[in-house]
């Protein structure tokens, strides 16, 4: 093992005890040693006869049918000390490939500055996949998803206001093209041509859940077979629902779904159109990601085994989305559209190796039907990693966040943070009342982006959260040349859907309505302090710390905003889960390593903390708390909380004890949808206008006991999809929150893969209602049911009402 020798390893579960008798004999030694570098040989995607193409029906490696079984692994958030071993199980569970992206603005932080060394050194990753054996599928972006800032992409193109991104706009282009070449530079004369392993190169990702631009993804396609050559095999990956929109002649399509999908009509439309098309499903999704403020999310182990199962009987090549998910360190994680929703640090991802490089119970099922399907036996697992306890500790300073303001910068007008020159972390808006105002003022802030704290005269006064679209506040009284504060922490760019330009701190402006008189009033203010918070280690540590004894309690039950600093020992470094329940909201580093965002809310409660970058004797842990601790303390656990909900987190769209009276609104439709897997689309006799549109399932069409809704839109008068950015549930007669987080927001999340629920035995009708957040003119509705086969609750009878006024319960 080369982590060190203070990793408790434990002996692999599956350890042959034929073998370990072999091994007492050194011949036998000598011969395994042999045997095994010929096989790396032979398994080596190096040898100068390979090659991959595409046959009928099928992809060849030299000639030969070959079915693609890729683990989805991510470079950045495994770290680098870790990559073999992680590599080493997917070959354990028995994957023949890894597929991964690459992420943009890991590499390239400042415009023009490449970084791929260390944790950045991806050359180094995909060496390490083929000396295990593994082919590699590169898929370079420049955009990826991934439930990373911003979609890989990196924060400085916001610089320039009106860019378009994933667009034909000339700087966007030229910035993609300068990012490619770089990247080209250090893997480039790895394909399967040049004796490397990577056998297959991804073109953009999923541009059909994005729009229609054909010339845009012919333009990436170009740019990628301009570096990588003729030769190699380039694809598109989209979703069944879409993939037509983009679909380019000469590339490979290959589909995105996810466990319980119905594989059959995923393929279905392919197959019509390119019969003899090799089959794949480039992201089989095993788990799903979480959000701060949403249940944990799983998927059922079986399922996901089914799937794969069948796939494989089928011929059908894979890439399983994630294998071992990782972790988004520091300011990494991103943030999901319509709406905003942030997500978590840990990407464990319900995935079959755990964040900390274990097997899970979906792992050894997995690895059993793998077996199934291939010549040898698998390997045996490399040594684990087993986490350890480190007992509670308590903080022992604090640079109290008020007391350690930098200069601040004047202006005329709100800039966002881009503005300044500012990536990540958190700005301070500071000005002073430009008259007094008596209480039942309302402070407009448009828009926090993310999380805004309001100060008046030093005193909080409340927040507003980007993810509930809170954007005003209630003024006390309060006197002329007060100062107003209004402290915007930045999370993760949405990197999703048409909202990934998403600009940090506030991004219009900000001013007050009063009624004076009988008068409406809007004010606005004469000028702002900006100051600027980034998240550099450097400018937390450059603060002025004083001792935490002398500071008590504050009224809100909470210690101050700012940094806080200790110590803490550990005796044999090791994995462990460091637990912030008692915190706030924030940043946190250890040995100056980033951790990641913590907030009390959860559902994650416990950082990882990879052995290798905790040291045995003293470790330094720095946490910048926006909110403030309720407790300065923290211990580190062997098992990661990352399923607890906590306060005033969102669970369901009901009230307890509320129900909804709908009174004598008539309906806008009444129907019946035809039953089967796939969009149903109606159109209304007449438009219908209003605020609130409410869906009402009468009865369940399946023989299941709830009803379902996977996806759903709204008609323009044109009939075209209306944007659903704006869009929240008021309400929902039940959610099925306990066989996974089946919520009611999950209708218009843009994820064909997630849905409503209602909850089993369920009475009718049940209904949604939807804030459209501004008045629409509706002409008809569009409805997914679920994916799965069968379509499991799809809805029969229903009826439709659209109304101005928020309906009553
Ligand atoms: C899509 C994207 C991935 C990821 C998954 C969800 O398939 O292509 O990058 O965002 O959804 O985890
Ligand atoms: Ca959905």
């Amino acid at each position: 093992m080369s982590y060190g020798c203070l990793w408790k390893i434990r002996i692999e579960y599956q350890y042959d005890m034929k073998l370990k008798d072999l091994i007492k004999n050194w011949r036998a030694l000598i011969i395994i040693c042999a045997l095994c570098a010929l096989s790396v040989c032979d398994a080596n995607a190096g040898s100068k006869k390979d090659s991959f193409q595409i046959g009928e029906g099928s992809f060849l490696l030299n000639g030969q049918p070959f079915i693609v079984k890729a683990a989805e692994l991510h470079y950045p958030r495994i770290p680098q000390e870790y990559w073999d071993q992680r590599i080493k199980m997917c070959k354990s569970l028995g994957m023949n490939a890894v597929c991964l992206y690459t992420f943009w603005n890991v590499h390239e932080t400042q415009e023009g500055i490449f970084d791929f060394t260390g944790q950045n050194d991806i050359r180094k990753f995909i060496l390490l996949c083929q000396e295990n054996g593994l082919k590699v599928i590169l898929r370079p972006g420049p955009y990826v998803c991934a439930e990373w800032e911003m979609g890989g992409l990196p924060w400085w193109l916001l610089k320039k206001k009106d860019i378009k991104l994933r667009d034909n706009d000339p700087y966007f282009m030229e910035r993609v093209k300068i990012f490619e070449e770089a990247l080209a530079d250090q893997v480039k004369d790895l394909t399967i041509d040049n004796e490397g392993p990577i056998i297959m190169i991804q073109v953009e990702n999923e541009y059909g859940s994005y729009g229609e631009n054909k010339p845009y993804v012919s333009n990436i396609r170009d740019i990628l077979r301009g570096l990588y050559g003729e030769n190699v095999v380039m694809f598109q990956c989209d979703w069944s629902s879409n993939f037509i929109l983009n679909g380019l002649d000469d590339l490979v399509w290959t589909m995105n779904f996810g466990t319980g999908a119905d594989v059959d009509s995923q393929f279905a439309d392919l197959k019509k159109l390119r019969p003899s098309s090799p089959l794949m499903c480039s992201e089989f999704w095993s788990g799903w990601f979480d959000k701060w403020g949403s249940p944990h999310e799983t998927r059922p182990a079986d399922e996901m085994i089914k799937g794969i199962d069948e796939m494989l009987e089928k011929n059908i090549s894979f890439s399983l989305y994630m294998t071992h998910g990782g972790t988004n360190w520091g300011h990494w994680a991103g943030a999901n559209s319509p709406g905003y929703s942030p997500d978590v640090t840990s990407y464990d991802y319900d995935a079959p190796i755990n964040e900390s490089g274990n097997p899970t119970e979906k792992y050894w099922m997995l690895r059993k039907t793998l077996q199934k399907y291939a010549a040898d036996s698998l390997p045996v697992l490399p040594g684990l990693i087993e986490p350890i306890k480190v007992d509670t500790f308590s903080f022992t300073q604090i640079a109290p966040l008020w007391d350690n303001l930098p200069q601040p910068i004047t202006s005329e007008f709100i800039q966002t943070m881009e503005q300044y020159n500012q990536g990540y972390g958190s700005i301070l808006y500071s000005s002073e009342l430009p008259k007094g105002v008596e209480e039942g003022a309302v402070l407009h802030v448009n828009a926090p982006h993310d999380y805004a704290q309001i100060f008046i005269g030093g005193k909080y006064i409340g927040k507003l959260d980007r993810r509930l679209g809170e954007t005003q506040l209630l003024l006390p009284k309060t006197d002329k040349n007060e100062r107003l504060d209004i402290l915007v922490e930045a999370m993760g760019r949405i990197n999703f859907g048409i909202a990934i330009k998403d600009f940090k701190g506030i991004t219009e402006d900000v001013f007050f309505t009063e009624t004076v008189d009988s008068v409406n009033l809007t004010v606005g203010f004469d000028y702002w302090n900006v100051y600027l918070l980034p998240d550099y280690l450097e400018f937390y540590t450059s603060m002025n710390f004083q001792s935490l004894n002398k500071f008590e309690l504050e009224e809100n039950g909470r210690y101050p905003r700012g940094v806080y600093k200790t110590v803490f020992t550990v005796d044999k470094p090791s994995d462990t889960f460091l637990n912030f329940e008692t915190w706030g909201k924030g940043l946190v580093y250890l040995n100056g390593h980033p951790l990641g965002r913590i907030w009390e809310i959860g559902p994650q409660q416990t950082l990882y903390v990879p052995g290798p970058w905790l040291k045995e004797g003293e470790n330094e842990l720095l946490v910048f708390d926006i909110l403030g601790p309720r407790e300065y303390i923290s211990f580190g656990n062997d098992k990661p909380v990352i399923d607890k909900l906590q306060g005033d987190a969102l669970k369901t769209h009901r009230a307890e004890g509320e129900s909804l009276y709908l009174g004598d609104l008539t309906p806008v439709f009444g129907g019946a949808f035809a039953q089967g897997n796939g969009w149903k689309r109606q159109i209304f006799n007449q438009p219908a206008k209003g605020h609130y549109l409410i869906i009402e399932a009468l009865t369940p069409g399946s023989d299941v006991n709830y009803v379902s809704i996977a996806e759903f839109y709204a008609l323009d008068s044109n009939g075209e999809r209306i944007n659903r950015e704006t869009w929240s549930i008021d309400y929902a007669d039940s959610e099925d929150l306990l066989s996974g987080n089946n919520s009611a927001d999950k209708i218009f999340d843009l994820q064909e893969s997630t849905f409503w629920k209602s909850e089993d035995d369920s009475n009718y009708p049940q209904r949604i209602v939807i804030n459209l957040g501004k008045e629409e003119t509706i002409t008809g509705i569009e409805y997914l049911p679920r994916v799965e086969n069968g379509s499991p609750g799809i809805i029969k009878d229903y009826r439709i009402y659209i109304t101005e006024t928020v309906p009553q319960k």
